[in-house]
């Protein structure tokens, strides 16, 4: 597939570049590698490819989508990226965010995944209930991620890994712990850890069980635990 990127200024991917670097200096110090993830993701998976509303355009900024079930706990993302997005008010918020994001996996030992700047701002925040139930199972992740965004069992299996990073915080999400016992370096831990079954001190949701138990999301999960692609 080709696709077509927005062309930005010179002046603008020296922004990014720059922006990139602070980003770096704030996720180490302040280990907060995991949210930064987590808002990009909850940025980008309300994408509908039907209505082609929602998306990664930077509308997490407005308190309504903050407000969101599944958001709680992003506020604190936000105010950590703030002294950032101050120097930084040519970038729009919708590759700022997405730009966290990147850093958060960079910085964590994680792959370079390439980023291509020039997303516009939006002014329309999705409709709540698009980000994935952690209670429900393959059906519900297949109508998320392959109905309303138009990604594959792969796809599903491959972003599920982006809980290599993190935990769950009960007070945000109702549930508790990590889901490996490195949390702050990404690898491919998170499939070894769901294969190897469930252990003291760790957690594994519900809809992280159905990759197990799913026969086409298996085999992923297997191929991901066998080798570390990065
Ligand atoms: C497959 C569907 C998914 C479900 C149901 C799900 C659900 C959850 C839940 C319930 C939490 C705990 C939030 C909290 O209590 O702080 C969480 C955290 C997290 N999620 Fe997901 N998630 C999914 C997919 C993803 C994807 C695709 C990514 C990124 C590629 C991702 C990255 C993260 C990260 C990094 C955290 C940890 C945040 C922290 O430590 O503060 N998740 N997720």
């Amino acid at each position: 597939m080709v696709k077509n990127y927005p062309a930005v200024s010179e002046e603008y991917l020296k922004a990014v570049d720059k922006c990139k670097r602070k980003l770096r200096g704030l996720i180490a110090e302040k280990n907060c590698a995991p949210i930064m993830l987590r808002l990009a993701w909850h940025s980008a998976g309300t994408f509908d490819q039907c209505s082609k509303t929602g998306g990664p355009f930077g509308t997490m900024r407005f308190e309504e989508e903050l407000a969101h079930a599944a958001n709680s706990g992003l506020d604190i993302a936000l105010r950590l990226l703030e002294p950032i997005r101050k120097q930084f008010p040519t970038l729009s918020f919708a590759d700022f965010y997405q730009l966290a994001g990147v850093v958060a996996v960079e910085v964590t030992g994680g792959p370079d995944v390439p980023f291509h700047p020039g997303r516009p701002d939006k002014a329309e925040p999705p409709v709540e209930g698009r980000l994935p139930d952690a209670t429900k199972g393959s059906d519900h992740l297949r109508d998320v991620f392959t109905k309303q965004m138009g990604l594959t069992d792969q796809d599903i299996v491959a972003l599920s890994g982006g809980h290599t990073l993190g935990r769950c915080h009960k007070e945000r999400s109702g549930f508790e712990g990590p889901w490996t016992f490195n949390p702050l370096i990404f690898d491919n831990s998170y499939f070894t850890k769901l294969l190897s079954g469930e252990k003291e001190g760790l957690l594994q949701l519900p809809t992280d069980k159905t990759l197990l138990t799913d026969p086409c999301f298996r085999p992923f999960v297997e191929k991901y635990a066998a080798v570390c692609a990065f």
